[in-house]
């Protein structure tokens, strides 16, 4: 693939990409190894929806991944594993090395009755056989479906019954930071109630004592021993299932997004390629790459695995946490490892921000050469630290906006060609046609202006679907404005045709650059013995970008004024055991009454204001159904 070098070189591959969106994805889609060649390249419509890429088409991804490179780059690192401890031997997989660990994977799963089509859970720390077992899902056409390990086994067991998974792949527990984190006995909790699952492969990581279920639990270091390095790749049509991932809607329970294998492949790798300038000419070592999110989230799935490893490229797997041992972590690996491309949140930015500057000082980050963004807007502050210390103001700072909805990256600066600006996602990449709308669907042309940001065309990443519900899918994304996908956020497009987008416009938070539906969060208040009706909003927050605000109704049983701490207590304990503590409520105000209008809906926009402590525009209160609860709520703010 050839790297688009200059700003003219930009504006000419959008055109051709406007123009002819069907020459512009199959050129680039050719360089890849297909084992019969697409006869149709783009069949769709955003009506259904349906949208059909490389229609024909046959190809493993992993084939792409790992054998294409084993003639040129066998002996090039593909994967570096940095552990969560400094003081423990990292790993370092060659192309050769990994290749041989996926196929050995892929067969222990084969030996477990895993065949095409099947659905894999997956819940790992992140350590390379998290990675390998992706890959070896990939390689034998199983169906992997990724949950971080930071999920409930509520949580664990709603996302194996919805894709009636039949094997779960983890491990005995995690390190994160100086915490060790049980694994599998979360996995057992969970299997209590899912049925589907007929064998759980678990992995040694930290050697805690857990329950092996005669008949459905092995141990994945036996089941290696009884498994060659040889296993063929199975051949895929374009259009085949890659994997399920999991994400919060504004209603209801997470939705599983369907990315398929041809056309998330070539997404992934091009837009990887594209905003990162990774350079993978033969001979060279190509760049360090250092993707900080966890595989458990689609930023892992598409630029720590798929996307560099499609390209040949170097990618760092990291088990620990930004503070761990100290919050000059990250800054101590890229020294040690030399990296030359860092991909982060701007959560994590603005936390070690708060930590100080003496964590950046006496580390030589030299090697880096671009400094990636992803995941919730960033703030002007941190984009200048950023820039300022961490890339000394030589390093192009990419802010990248996209979701897991879209498989890859949409809107971002490509580095060293777009000229950047802080807090701007900049323009679109080649392929990607944005538009803003006004609440009633029509389009707002022009620049300086501001609205909901929808996509016109498709794009090979896009989902195809959402599992098992497709009519869901449909509701959600194109629904809204007929014609378009409709993303959930709001964006401004300043005057020089800039993007910015300003979030979620939807009931969706974003949390820490995790996404949570608040009406999961309501939910899970909900199941708490002593609560009648929750209602659950997002304020601004200093790290976090947001938090979770929750206003709580209590039965007679549970006063208020009567150990409201335990009580709070109490409901953060239900939530971390119904989703997981990214859920944790940052505050909860108790309450007798919610403003609702009199059909009964809550009126959220109050509630909002009242927690983003601006109490004196709160709009218009005279169709509630009763406004004096708008003065307690006022009142108990916290
Ligand atoms: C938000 C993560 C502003 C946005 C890849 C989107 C961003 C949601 C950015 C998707 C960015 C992601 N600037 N907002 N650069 N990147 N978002 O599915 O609200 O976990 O809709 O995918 O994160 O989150 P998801």
């Amino acid at each position: 693939m050839s790297l688009i070098k200059t700003f003219d070189q930009y504006q000419a591959a959008y055109q051709k990409s406007v123009n002819d969106p069907e020459a512009f994805w199959a050129e680039i889609a050719q360089e890849f190894k297909w084992r019969k060649p697409w006869t149709k390249t783009l069949d769709w419509n955003f009506t259904d929806p349906s949208i059909k890429w490389f229609q024909g088409g046959k190809l493993n991804i992993t084939e792409n991944c790992l054998d294409r490179h084993l003639t040129t780059r066998a002996d090039q690192p593909a994967i570096v594993w940095e552990p969560n401890d400094p003081a423990e031997p990292g790993v370092t997989l060659t192309y050769r090395m990994l290749h041989d660990q996926v196929c050995r994977m892929a067969n222990v799963l084969k030996r477990n009755g895993v065949v095409k089509g099947d659905r894999v859970c997956v819940y790992m720390p992140m350590v390379p056989e998290l990675a390998i077992t992706v890959l070896a899902c990939a390689r034998i056409g199983a169906i992997h479906s990724v949950v971080f390990g930071g999920f409930s086994a509520q949580s664990i067991a709603d996302r194996i019954n919805d894709a009636q998974c039949k094997v779960v792949v983890t491990s005995d527990g995690a390190y994160r930071g100086n915490k060790e984190i049980p694994m599998k006995d979360t996995v057992d909790d969970a299997l209590i109630g899912c049925p589907s699952i007929e064998r759980v492969i678990v992995m040694t990581r930290t050697r805690t004592p857990v329950a092996m279920l005669k008949g459905r639990d092995v141990w994945l270091e036996q089941e290696l021993k009884h498994v060659t390095a040889t296993c063929e790749a199975e051949e895929m049509d374009a259009e085949d299932v890659l994997f399920i991932l999991y994400t919060s809607g504004s209603t209801g329970k997470p939705k599983g997004v369907v990315h398929t294998c041809g056309g998330y492949m070539v997404y992934a790798a091009y837009t990887f390629q594209t905003v990162f300038q990774y350079d993978t000419s033969a001979g060279t070592q190509p760049p360090l790459f250092f993707c900080t999110a966890d595989i458990g989230w689609i930023t892992g799935h598409s630029y720590i695995v798929y996307g560099p490893l499609a390209t040949g490229g170097t990618s760092l797997l990291f088990e620990g946490v930004p503070t761990f041992p100290d919050a000059g972590r990250f800054w101590d690996i890229v020294d040690k490892h030399r990296v030359n491309i860092i991909y982060t949140a701007p959560t994590a930015i603005r936390s070690l921000m708060g930590a100080g500057l003496s964590h950046v000082a006496g580390h030589d980050l030299s090697s880096l050469q671009i400094l990636g963004s992803v995941g919730e807007p960033i703030n002007a502050e941190a984009w200048h630290w950023y820039d300022d210390n961490i890339g000394k103001n030589r390093c192009p700072v990419v802010d990248t906006w996209w979701q897991t909805e879209t498989g890859g990256i949409l809107i971002s600066p490509i580095a060293n060609v777009t000229k950047t600006k802080p807090t701007f996602a900049t323009l679109p990449l080649p392929g990607i046609q944005p538009v803003l709308v006004d609440e009633n669907g029509a389009e707002i042309e022009g620049n300086g202006v501001s609205g909901n940001l929808c996509i016109k065309f498709p794009w090979p990443g896009i989902l195809r679907t959402t599992w098992g519900d497709h009519e869901r899918c449909r509701q959600t994304y194109f629904s809204a404005y007929p014609g378009l996908y409709f993303t959930g956020d709001g964006c401004l497009r300043d005057e020089d045709g800039y993007y910015r987008i300003t979030g979620r416009v939807d009931d969706v938070l974003n949390v820490s650059g995790h996404r949570i539906g608040t009406a999961e969060v309501e939910n899970a208040i909900n199941m708490h013995t002593g609560v009648v009706e929750s209602a659950v909003v997002g304020y601004p927050h200093d790290i976090k970008g947001q938090g979770i605000y929750a206003y709580v109704i209590t039965d007679d049983e549970q006063p208020i004024g009567h150990d409201t701490d335990l009580t709070k207590r109490d409901i953060l304990a239900t939530v971390t055991r119904v989703i997981g503590p990214i859920a944790r409520p940052d505050k909860i105000q108790f309450v007798t009454g919610l403003p609702k209008t009199r059909s009964g809906k809550i009126m959220r926009r109050i509630l909002r204001k009242i927690a983003e402590g601006d109490t004196a525009n709160l709009g218009d209160t005279s169709t509630l159904l009763d406004p004096g609860v708008v003065d307690e709520i006022k009142k108990g703010a916290i």
